[in-house]
């Protein structure tokens, strides 16, 4: 046999053998740390390598300034330093080149993520520099007032910035300790021999400005586990990357890119970046670290012994647990700030006041969403539509994936699938319901299309290296991509969504932004070339991870304008950075449909809503591949607590919608999104208080309970709000499941009304029907259990209060409600309840800053049941103030999601309205 037909016979049967496309992950296709000179260079570094000392130290417009200068050189330029105190404990630092010593360009600072009303109105004014001496220093350090428990200090030399509690002097967050900082500073030409490019995979990076990336450590102390700086698909605590025993040995990237079927258990970077992290501990509470910089970042979380050949040069407070990480970028400067906490939920306040507070979503959007690539046709729509009524399911969207346009040209359709798209919407918007299209960042290069168009003349393209508009290939083939970096664009950008641009759209049409790290098929990493130009001859390098971010705030423009301002924008985002959280939703891209990505999930999204993310989800069902129907109900059972609910999957996949798989399993997906319409009431409230305080909706066990350390590691489980734990169940035949139940008090399971104490893992069998979850006693949850289509029709209908004694028979919760749709709710348009119930009664008082019976935003709406858990005696009537109306009360098993065997106490129709003022006395 001649070699070559040998070759290509095994060739043809080894094809022949392999099993059914296996998912998965082109490692290849991504940079590791060694393939990436600036994240080698950084990472070779050794404690006390960094030479800069602060000097020249004074007070300029109420900030410290100093220059930082090579103690041994004094041939290179210095750096310059501004410190600036915060309310609220916030402390930021800004090292750049000094421009006085004309750097060859500007590096770049990023723009439009930290609020004008940030740096405009909460600026400490520094008055005085007081002085102190650490240590053994020859040179004063400086120290700086933060808060009334915090103070900033800038030690001279070495240089280092740490922020300690004032009385005890106790360290909670410094960088530079271990002086390991270096800025790359920018040279005017090259040098003779250097080599400036770098190649991967046949793609050339020109890297014109040369090396000019920045590191530096920043040590958490107090901390027993860091968490934050997403994305990835890992556990919630950050595990080292670095140091003896180490799980992992790559640091966490953090690099907007497209990753094809991404991996469940890996430090690698997913579709947005957000350089925030946070640490807790037992003793100290919680800090927080984040460094505004969009260029590529890898950060490594040092294990214990990561320094043991630090050679005793570095010597920090002994006493001090702490847990060391190091932080690199390839270019920008830096810009970073520290969070004192000493709460968790403190942290995440001091970071929104920062970044911004997540936007407050449209009551609709908080509903369950149905999507796949492709709803063929408008015959599909409708055949859709109305299976949902048919098996009794709610649903309130209905989205359509790139197949509906015309050659995936956005803004445009499909004229023989969806030759009346107006029509369609309309008849959805009959029923309540919403529809979105997909519009992604790649424009089709096709002369006859307006949008290419429109960006050639006015030159709104990304430019690549040599001046020219980028081209790179995407869903439509050649594309190129708009430079949404500049505003002007942006604001061309948001005038195509008006109704009269968009042709076909209507009002209840919303938008979903996918590809926008940017993909780029044919690009280096699935993206766009560093060396590829914005506007203002910014490189791609710099802004990279906050494209995304860019196209997002565009499109929610749009849509703001589009309806003159009135109506809350939704738009769902792929990519992200930090402050997305203003512009709207985001989900965890293209996830597989299997047990170990329903699991990761969770620690998916507490991560994303520590870091300001609250309205996140992941698809439901899993993207890619075909969910067994346990799993499938498993996951709906599970994203029915996602603050972002859509059943989503890829074009390959068999259809899967609730009602495809025989009738025990649409009846447990129709139970599983019916406990979400349910809580909508709850919900809502809970993204009302993301939306004031930035506490997210979905929260780790830690933040609830900071000092039950049995929590801070967990994240197979989760709390909505304060009120409700849940527990996934994350494997095919489990027939049990261990539940951590954090705190002092009870919890009650929400089906059965059956107590646990709390402080204890309960091993707990679980059924088909639903996964674990409790209410915490002391809480009152409201819910609506009327099952409706959607929620348009759930405006007027009564509520259910669920009231969860603790020990001393006492409980409290808050409802929220406005109009679901306008921006009235800003300007006083809502009403906002506390329920208190003490000594045997329930109280409504107003907590809203304007009297109840608000002009702007009123509701008939009445409770027509409440439920009391736990220690209520044995009262036998219920007396109602205003009106003295005696009724009597009723024991028998709980009633909604109805297992219940538990006798519980029932108040049927006490017949007051949520906006009132009222008391309900048991006796
Ligand atoms: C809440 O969300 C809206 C946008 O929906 C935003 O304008 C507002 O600033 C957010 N925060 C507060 C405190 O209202
Ligand atoms: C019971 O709950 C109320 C309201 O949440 C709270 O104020 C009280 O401290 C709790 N009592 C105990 C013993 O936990």
């Amino acid at each position: 046999m001649n070699p070559r037909l040998r070759f290509s016979l095994v060739l043809f049967l080894s094809l022949a053998l392999s099993p059914a496309p296996s998912l998965s992950w082109k490692e290849e296709e991504f940079r590791n740390c060694n393939q990436t000179p600036f994240c080698e260079r950084a990472r070779s570094r050794t404690p006390g390598s960094s030479r800069l000392i602060a000097s020249k130290v004074s007070l300029s417009d109420g900030s410290l300034v100093a220059s930082l200068v090579d103690r041994d050189d004094s041939s290179g330029n210095p750096l310059s330093l501004t410190l600036t105190s915060y309310q609220d404990g916030v402390l930021r630092l800004v090292v750049d080149e000094d421009p006085s010593f004309d750097p060859p360009r500007r590096r770049f600072r990023v723009p439009d993520v930290v609020l004008p009303e940030f740096e405009s109105s909460k600026k400490l004014w520094l008055q005085r520099i007081a002085e102190e001496r650490i240590g053994d220093d020859v040179e004063l350090s400086v120290v700086v007032y933060l808060n009334e428990d915090y103070e900033a200090v800038l030690r001279r030399d070495p240089f280092e910035v740490f922020v300690r509690e004032r009385s005890s002097k106790d360290r909670v967050l410094g960088l530079n300790s271990h002086g390991m900082f270096d800025f790359e500073q920018l040279r005017g030409k090259k040098e003779e021999g250097q080599e400036w490019e770098e190649r991967f995979r046949g793609n050339t990076d020109s890297r014109p400005h040369g090396p000019q990336s920045i590191s530096f450590d920043v040590s958490f102390y107090g901390a027993d586990f860091v968490y934050g700086i997403p994305e990835r698909a890992m556990s919630l605590a950050l595990r080292p990357t670095r140091g003896p025993g180490i799980e992992f040995s790559e640091p966490y990237r953090l690099f907007n890119l497209d990753v094809f079927e991404y991996l469940h258990e890996s430090p690698f970077g997913l579709y947005g970046s957000i350089p925030f992290m946070l640490s807790h501990g037992k003793g100290r509470g919680s800090v927080g670290f984040f460094w505004l910089n969009a260029a590529e970042m890898q950060i490594d979380v040092l294990g214990e012994g990561w320094d043991a050949y630090n050679d005793g040069k570095i010597v920090l407070p002994s006493s001090l647990k702490r847990i060391d990480t190091f932080w690199m970028s390839e270019a920008g400067i830096v810009d970073a700030f520290f969070f004192v906490g000493p709460g968790p939920k403190d942290v995440v306040r001091q970071y929104t006041s920062v970044t911004g507070l997540p936007a407050m979503p449209q009551f609709f959007a908080t509903a369950y969403h149905q999507c796949r690539w492709n709803y063929r046709d408008e015959q599909d729509v409708a055949e859709v539509d109305a299976k949902f009524d048919e098996h009794d399911i709610p649903y309130d969207v209905l989205w359509l994936d790139i197949e509906h346009t015309d050659g995936k040209k956005y803004f445009t359709w499909d004229k023989v699938l969806f030759p009346t798209p107006a029509e369609m919407q309309r008849k959805l918007a009959a029923e309540g319901r919403h529809m979105v299209t997909i519009v992604d960042p790649h424009i089709k290069r096709d002369d006859r299309y307006y949008i290419h168009k429109e960006a050639t003349r006015n030159g709104y393209y990304v430019k690549d290296a040599s001046g020219k508009d980028y081209n790179g290939w995407c869903w439509p083939g050649s594309s190129s991509y708009l430079d949404m970096v500049n505003p002007e664009i942006r604001s061309w950008w948001g005038d195509k969504f008006s109704l009269q641009s968009y042709s076909g759209s209507t009002p209840s049409l919303y938008i979903w932004n996918d590809m926008n790290e940017p993909s780029v098929f044919n690009g280096p990493e699935v993206s766009m070339p560093r060396d590829a130009i914005h506007c203002g001859s910014v490189e791609h390098r710099e802004v990279h991870n906050a494209y995304g971010y860019y196209f997002h705030m565009a499109t929610s423009d749009g849509l703001l304008k589009r309806g003159d301002g009135q109506d809350r924008p939704f738009v769902l985002s792929r990519a992200m950075f930090a402050g997305s959280q203003r512009y709207g939703a985001v989900w965890t891209g293209d996830n597989t449909a299997d047990w170990d990505h329903l699991r990761v999930s969770v620690p998916m999204l507490l991560t994303l809503g520590l870091t300001g993310m609250s309205f996140s989800g992941a698809d439901v069902g899993g993207y890619f591949g075909n969910p067994d129907p346990k799993l499938l109900v498993r996951w709906y059972q599970l994203g029915a607590y996602y603050p972002f609910f859509r059943g989503h999957a890829h074009q390959d996949t068999k259809r899967r919608e609730p009602w495809l798989f025989g009738e025990r399993n649409t009846e447990l997906m129709r139970e599983a999104i019916r406990v979400r319409y349910s809580l909508l009431p709850y919900f809502y409230t809970l993204f009302r208080e993301a939306n004031t305080t930035g506490v997210p909706v979905l929260r780790p066990l830690w933040m609830e309970f900071p000092s039950d350390e049995v929590a801070f590691d967990k994240d197979d489980s989760f709390m909505v709000g304060n009120s409700l734990l849940v527990h996934g169940v994350f494997n095919e035949h489990a027939k049990h499941v261990s539940v951590y139940l954090p705190g002092k008090q009870s919890w009650f399971d929400l089906r059965t009304g059956t107590p646990y104490p709390g402080g204890t893992t309960q091993k707990l069998e679980v059924s088909e029907s639903s996964i674990p979850a409790f209410q915490k006693a002391g809480t009152i949850v409201q819910r609506k259990d009327r099952f409706r289509r959607s929620t348009a029709q759930m405006v007027n209908d009564p509520y259910t209060l669920v009231i969860a004694l603790n020990s001393s028979k006492e409980a409290e919760g808050e409802l929220y409600v406005d109009d679901g749709k306008t921006f009235d709710f800003l300007s006083g348009g809502f009403i906002h309840r506390r329920f208190v119930y003490k000594e045997g009664t329930l109280s409504s008082y107003n907590v809203a800053p304007t009297a109840s019976g608000n002009a702007r935003f009123n509701t008939k709406c009445e409770i027509e049941r409440i439920i009391l858990l736990g220690p209520a005696g044995q009262p036998k009537n219920a007396l109602v103030r205003p009106g003295n109306l005696k009724t009597e009360v009723e024991y028998g098993p709980l009633q909604l999601f109805g297992t219940g065997s538990s006798n519980v106490l029932t108040i049927r129709k006490p017949g007051v309205r949520i906006s009132e003022d009222w008391t309900i006395q048991l006796s």
